[in-house]
């Protein structure tokens, strides 16, 4: 099958597509012929080198995928051969074919498209665990969101949007994005480039702070992050991308009671994941049915174009999500 390989950790450049082995599903597990694939921000981060697939999951890039059912493995009985699925896979996903555990699939609504499917799990999934399962936002808190232009953030304004109308939604963001995030129904716009978001937090919930803080970037970020969050509010952290080493007063935190939640999705075991994705099914899945939420694609590129793909997601020249089309 075609696949896009790596024969040495680098840059773009270093993603060729060759000729891969067509896996094979094992217990539990199906094949999905893949119609199409997202480029995430993890892929950078295995593609250098600095972020392998848990043991016994693929080494070919791709935390998702949207497709057809190919074949069963054992102990299947939820899924037919021929029924369009999107979910998340350890690894694979920029292949013709992967394997994916059976109860990390959902089905795709009629009403939606491969290239749309190919943008929900790995970004939306993320969005949903750590604002509202793990984050636990509700309505009337505030929240704040470092990177609203992304796959993950711009999946989570639409979500806050649409689940927790009453909540104030502030996003962090470079200047060329602040417009579209504004135009997506959000409360307060920082540019970080130039703004303190902490002050801007401040001002604008009068000095209360916000009850979820979703966070990527990690060390540089903490202290400010802390100085935004409330009383008992809720640190979210998926990403370290300025480092991973950051002073914290403890003394503070305990006294305003406030929780740092570390969180990764793609390395929990099968029956959390399973758990996670049933739950997202309940909560989610009827939004995207009806439309209420439909993800924001950037451009379609296809497999062969994924070097091209993942220099526009490394220089941030994206809104919204990426999308590898195998059609
Ligand atoms: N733990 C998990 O389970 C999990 C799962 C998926 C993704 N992630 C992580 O979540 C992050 C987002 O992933 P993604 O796929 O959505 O990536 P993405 O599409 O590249 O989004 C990242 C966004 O952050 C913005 N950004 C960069 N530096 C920033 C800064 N200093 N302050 C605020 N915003 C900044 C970027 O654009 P602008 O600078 O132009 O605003 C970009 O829009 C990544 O770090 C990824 O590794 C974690």
């Amino acid at each position: 099958m075609k696949a896009v390989l790596i024969d040495k950790f680098g840059g773009p450049e270093v993603l060729r597509i060759g000729e891969a082995e067509r896996p094979t599903p094992g217990k539990g597990q199906v094949l999905v012929a893949v119609a199409a694939t997202s480029v995430n921000r993890p892929d950078i981060v295995q593609r250098e080198g600095k972020y392998p697939p848990p043991k016994g999951e693929s080494e070919v890039l791709g935390l998702e995928v949207a497709g057809t059912i190919q074949a069963l493995g054992a102990g299947v009985d939820r899924w037919s051969v021929g029924d369009r699925v999107m979910g998340l896979v350890g690894g694979g996903g920029y292949a013709e074919y992967a394997v994916a555990y059976a109860d990390h699939l959902m089905r795709i609504p009629e009403s939606m498209s491969f290239e749309e499917a190919a943008c929900i799990c790995e970004a939306y999934i993320t969005a949903y665990l750590n604002v509202f399962m793990l984050g636990g936002l509700e309505d009337g808190d505030g929240v704040l969101l470092h990177g609203g232009g992304g796959g993950v953030n711009t999946a989570a304004i639409q979500l806050c949007r649409t689940l927790r109308p009453d909540a104030k939604v502030l996003v962090t963001a470079s200047p060329g994005k602040l417009e579209r995030i504004e135009s997506l129904g959000t409360d307060q716009v920082i540019d970080y480039r130039s703004q303190d978001f902490a002050a801007e937090v401040q001002r604008f919930t009068d000095g209360r702070g916000v009850e979820v803080i979703l966070d990527h970037i990690g060390a540089a970020y903490l202290a400010s992050n802390m100085k935004s969050l409330a009383v008992g509010g809720r640190l979210v952290i998926i990403g370290v991308t300025s480092g991973i080493k950051a002073e914290l007063n403890l003394a503070l935190m305990m006294v305003k009671r406030q929780q740092i939640i570390g969180s990764v999705l793609r390395s929990r075991p099968v029956p959390e994941k399973a758990a996670i994705v049933a739950e997202f099914s309940r909560q989610v899945l009827p939004l995207l049915v009806e439309r209420k939420v439909v993800p924001l694609i950037h451009k379609v590129y296809g497999l062969d174009d994924a070097p091209q793909a993942h220099r526009e997601l490394e220089a941030s020249a994206h809104f919204g999500k990426i999308v590898l089309s195998l059609a």
